[in-house]
């Protein structure tokens, strides 16, 4: 899995809170967990919790029309009889004028790796240029030292610079040529963003105090984004990025004073071992502690404009950003649904003050500053797996969030997003990762990834959505706003799929009904909506084949019926990697699927090019071999 999240939720746990939080966190818990125990937690794999959720809907979802894959171990991409997949673009590919060609054996330098396709690649979208051009926006999550560097190792001020160029987002146009899409090097819209490139903070915190630093007393000039996860897109046309494990890069060789917020959001003098603050002064916390303020937000960048300056959207929160998942209400005011993955974190959502004018594309560029942030507390049914739910504003002199309690204002409130949440009561969650909203019913999904803590933490009692303890598995779990209006501040909810091996569990753990032996998977993560509502779904998990995951293969994609639960494989990563990113070109005919770090940790694998190529991100293009709609 994912080396980074792995790493980071080993070493920087989400500490115990305040008697305050435990207070709040401890009353809900106990009630939910009794509801659980009265009844029985068994009671619900009996699928009563589908047909329950089910009932509303008329119709039986899309039709899922391929013949589902089997797991494997092998070092290849595997797609169902009658698809066909090739690589797009791989980590190192040369997009800018001066670029060289990938160079196996010493991997690049800053200079070429800055005018190149990042390492990592992660959530994506494809913005049209016409029927056969599109401009294709990537993440470049983090950097695998064991391929980026020969030696393994960031020494110099050039291996920073180099790593900080294989980070951020590629930008690049791609054509289809004779059915078949590729990049386009050089062309007129390739842009790359580094941890180096220089943006601009809005919004509420911007020109606080908490994000000034010596090298920027306005506060309001940031020099680039890292750890870019997952992403979303807005109906104006624009890409979002979403900074996540933000905190690892910052460390310090001099001890650092006790700060709570720091301590929340995994900041330590220690990082996370990507030795950029011995060279780059900008990453050393004692130099600069405000520097990591300026990290955790929602990136917009314009993919149409290669000169553009991206804006972080301080009113959307800091915390560990997966995706933003935007959705245009029916009033027209536009809802960015956002998960925090971390163990015990907790889900957003933001509602813009103002509407959005299809008509005036200038009119909507800033309404990602102005709204409410809030964050979701879920209540549960006795002994169901389902409730209800509400959303808990997070706006300064609301629901406890005062000076007293540490608030001074809004600012402070959206700097220490994670610290407000806990104050006004959220709950604590399965690592949030990916959400995703119907295209035509409002409904919203997330994936819960796992959680080895739950259960055993006292801020993570078992609670309904989050209903086993030491969750290696993970779930997905939906819920519908009230009167379907995604401003709204009431919803109901229940759980689409608890994953688990039903070949080796007959509890909980092995799974909802929807899980079987043919399609079992761990650690759900990337999850995304095409047109029609099938539901696709990809891992970063257990890749080992082994005890608690034998049987589940390598990372894979899955496509599931939202309305009568049905779940098939339909992807087979290769060795080591994990399945994150995707998106689909207007006609549909083909799907662009993120193939990330394939033979991490210097586990054998030589993904795309075999022999004893080194392994490399890539994104694959995805298609029917008769030309028709992929899925259908
Ligand atoms: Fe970058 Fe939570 O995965
Ligand atoms: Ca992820
Ligand atoms: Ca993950």
């Amino acid at each position: 899995m994912n080396i980074f999240d792995e790493n980071d939720q080993r070493n920087h746990p989400r500490p115990e809170d305040t008697d305050f939080a435990k207070l709040v966190d401890g009353v809900l818990s106990r009630r939910q967990l009794l509801g659980f125990t009265s009844t029985g937690l068994g009671l619900f794999f009996a699928g009563q919790d589908l047909a329950h959720a089910a009932k509303a809907v008329a119709d039986n979802g899309p039709r899922i029309g391929f013949t589902p894959i089997a797991a494997n171990s092998l070092d290849t991409v595997t797609v169902p009889a009658g698809y066909q997949w090739r690589v797009l673009a791989s980590w190192g590919d040369a997009i800018l004028p001066g670029g060289t060609a990938f160079d196996h054996a010493t991997r690049g330098t800053s200079t070429s790796q800055s005018l190149s396709i990042g390492d990592n690649n992660d959530g994506m979208s494809f913005f049209s240029l016409g029927a056969d051009r599109g401009v294709m926006a990537v993440n470049n999550e983090y950097a695998n030292y064991e391929h980026l560097f020969v030696n393994g190792r960031c020494n110099s001020i050039e291996d920073a610079r180099k790593a900080q160029a294989a980070h951020g987002v590629s930008i690049f146009e791609v054509r289809r040529n004779n059915g078949i899409w590729q990049l386009q090097a050089q062309a007129r819209l390739n842009r790359r963003i580094t941890a180096n490139t220089e943006m601009r903070l809005s919004g509420p915190a911007a020109g606080s105090a908490w994000v000034r630093t010596q090298a920027d007393p306005t506060g309001t000039v940031v020099l680039g984004t890292f750890n870019n996860c997952a992403n979303g897109r807005t109906p104006w046309g624009t890409y979002l990025t979403c900074e996540e494990n933000f905190n690892g890069y910052f460390g310090s060789a001099d001890s650092l004073p006790d700060n709570p917020a720091f301590k929340r959001y995994g900041i330590s003098a220690k990082g996370a071992g990507l030795n950029w603050h011995p060279f780059d002064g900008r990453f050393d916390l004692a130099k600069n502690p405000n520097e990591p303020n300026r990290f955790g937000w929602v990136v917009e960048i314009d993919p149409m404009d290669p000169t553009s300056t991206p804006i972080k959207r301080t009113a959307l929160g800091r915390f560990k950003h997966e995706n933003a998942e935007v959705v245009v209400n029916a009033d027209g005011r536009v809802v960015v649904y956002m998960g925090d993955d971390e163990k015990g974190e907790h889900i957003y959502k933001f509602v813009s003050a103002k509407k959005f004018d299809p008509k005036n594309a200038s009119a909507n560029r800033d309404l990602l500053d102005e709204g409410t942030l809030y964050v979701a507390r879920f209540t549960t049914a006795e002994g169901k797996a389902y409730g209800e739910g509400e959303w808990l504003a997070l706006t300064h002199g609301q629901n406890g969030l005062t000076a007293e309690a540490g608030f001074k204002d809004q600012a402070d409130v959206l700097v220490h997003t994670r610290l407000a949440a806990t104050v006004v009561g959220a709950t604590t969650m399965d690592r949030p990762e990916w959400i995703a909203a119907h295209p035509s019913r409002a409904q919203v999904y997330v994936t819960l990834t796992n959680n080895s803590d739950r259960g055993l933490k006292a801020n993570q009692a078992v609670n309904g959505p989050n209903p086993r303890a030491k969750n290696v598995y993970g779930q997905i779990v939906r819920w519908t706003p009230s009167g379907n209006d995604h401003t709204s501040n009431q919803f109901t909810w229940d759980i689409f799929a608890l994953a688990g091996n039903p070949t080796l569990h007959k509890d909980a753990y092995a799974g909802s009904a929807n899980i079987t032996p043919d399609n079992m998977f761990n650690s759900p993560d990337g999850l995304a909506f095409d047109q029609d509502g099938r539901l696709w779904i990809q891992t970063d998990g257990d890749y080992s084949n082994a005890k608690e995951f034998a049987g589940m293969g390598n990372n894979q994609m899955l496509c599931a019926n939202a309305v009568t639960g049905e779940i098939k494989r339909f992807m087979v990563g290769p060795v080591a990697c994990e399945i994150t990113g995707i998106a689909f070109t207007p006609d549909r005919k083909t799907m662009f699927v993120g193939i990330q770090h394939p033979g991490e940790k210097l586990v054998p694998s030589h993904f795309p090019q075999g022999g004893d190529a080194v392994p490399r991100s890539s994104i694959v293009a995805i298609s029917r071999r008769d030309g028709g709609v992929v899925g259908t």
